[in-house]
């Protein structure tokens, strides 16, 4: 087979991860302190794919560009490509057609996480040449997703999207291999009902042209980094795998479990239970961080407790009562308080807000 391509999706308007994505692109979010399309970067480079075509939108591309550079740092070399509008997944398809050419590619959505990356179905597609392979995954809400229905000799027969009554509990997840035949396929279709150009109309297309499209069926956990509530999760499972590191300074203060503490952070009588990471540079003073949390680069918290949440770099919390929970909290926030004491707060905040409870 020829040598793969890589095509990965970062453009869209991220409209379901607002205030956060009023100021930057959400491939961008980082879970555990790294943005989450570098993710699918290492991926993609760990699968042996060194040729990545980048899907970008007018309003932050210049972002993404700055942030993954020319690839270098990840061993791959990574080309621009602007989709005009997010006019769909089959149009970000056509989009990247230039740069794909006559390769068979791996398409990747770049606000997807895989804990197993895509190694192993690249070589099954490899192996097996069949004319698209998609991946697929057990879910228990499957009205909730675009869903594949199997055949008898294990084909991929039928895609409903978020179907009212599903007749399989096998949803696609954001990754899909393709030969060239894909680029007919988008052409054919028309727009759906929300003027999209859908992935899934190009896949059926293919699949009632007589093309083989096989299943791949991802064991390992996978998440849509889409939502908050999603992004959080995301964090969660990453940090479960966290490997601990200290290389930042302690004073009068204790680390539970897997930590990491990045060079240049200072702890004074604080507390970090677990897995949780806290960014270079950041000031925790008479604080305490929770599990499953992610401290920035240059963050501050000062009387203060912190748990299941993610804070961006540069933002500020201090003198809370209560502990944050569950909360995703922008680049350069300040949140701060004077007396009155509620028992928990919940924040999801975009980048530059100043809080100041009463
Ligand atoms: P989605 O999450 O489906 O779309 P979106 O980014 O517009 O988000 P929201 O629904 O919150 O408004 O997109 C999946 C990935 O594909 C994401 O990384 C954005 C990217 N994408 C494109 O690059 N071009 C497109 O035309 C679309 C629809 C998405």
């Amino acid at each position: 087979m020829e040598r793969l391509k890589g095509l990965i999706l970062s453009g869209g308007t991220g409209t379901r991860l607002r205030p956060i994505t009023y100021t930057s692109a959400k491939q961008l979010v980082p879970v555990a302190n790294k943005p989450v399309l570098y993710y699918g970067i290492e991926a993609l480079a760990a699968a042996g794919i060194d040729e990545i075509g980048i899907i970008i939108s007018p309003e932050t591309g210049g972002e993404i560009r700055k942030a993954a550079g020319d690839g270098d740092r990840f061993g791959v070399s990574i080309t621009y490509i602007e989709q005009e509008a997010p006019l769909g997944l089959a149009h970000a398809v056509l989009t990247g057609e230039p740069f794909l050419g006559e390769s068979p590619f791996v398409m990747y959505l770049g606000d997807n996480l895989l804990r197993d990356g895509v190694t192993e179905l690249v070589s099954t597609f490899r192996s097996e040449e069949p004319d698209a392979l998609i991946l697929l995954t057990p879910v228990n809400d499957p009205e909730n997703y675009g869903v594949a229905e199997l055949d008898g000799s294990n084909r991929v027969a039928r895609l409903v999207e978020k179907p009212q009554n599903p007749s399989s509990n096998l949803a696609l997840v954001g990754v899909y291999m393709f030969t060239p035949s894909v680029f007919d396929a988008a052409r054919a279709i028309e727009p759906s009902g929300r003027g999209e150009l859908e992935i899934t109309d190009a896949i059926q297309h293919l699949v009632d042209g007589g093309q083989r499209v096989d299943p791949h069926i991802v064991h390992g956990w996978w998440k849509d980094t889409g939502q908050v509530q999603d992004m959080l999760e995301a964090n969660h499972l990453i940090l479960d795998d966290l490997e601990e590191r200290i290389d930042g300074e302690l004073i009068d203060s204790r680390v539970e479990g897997r930590v990491v503490v990045e060079p240049g952070a200072r702890l004074e009588r604080a507390t970090v239970r677990g897995p949780a990471i806290i960014g270079a540079d950041a000031v925790l003073q008479d604080a305490y961080i929770g599990p499953y949390t992610a401290i920035g680069p240059s963050v501050r918290i000062e009387s203060a407790e912190v748990e299941y949440s993610i804070v961006l770099e540069g933002s500020s919390i201090r003198d809370l009562e209560g502990r944050i929970e569950a909360s995703l909290v922008g680049k350069n926030v300040a949140i701060s308080h004077s007396p009155a004491m509620p028992r928990a707060y919940r924040f999801v905040v975009g980048d530059n807000a100043e809080i100041e409870i009463l």
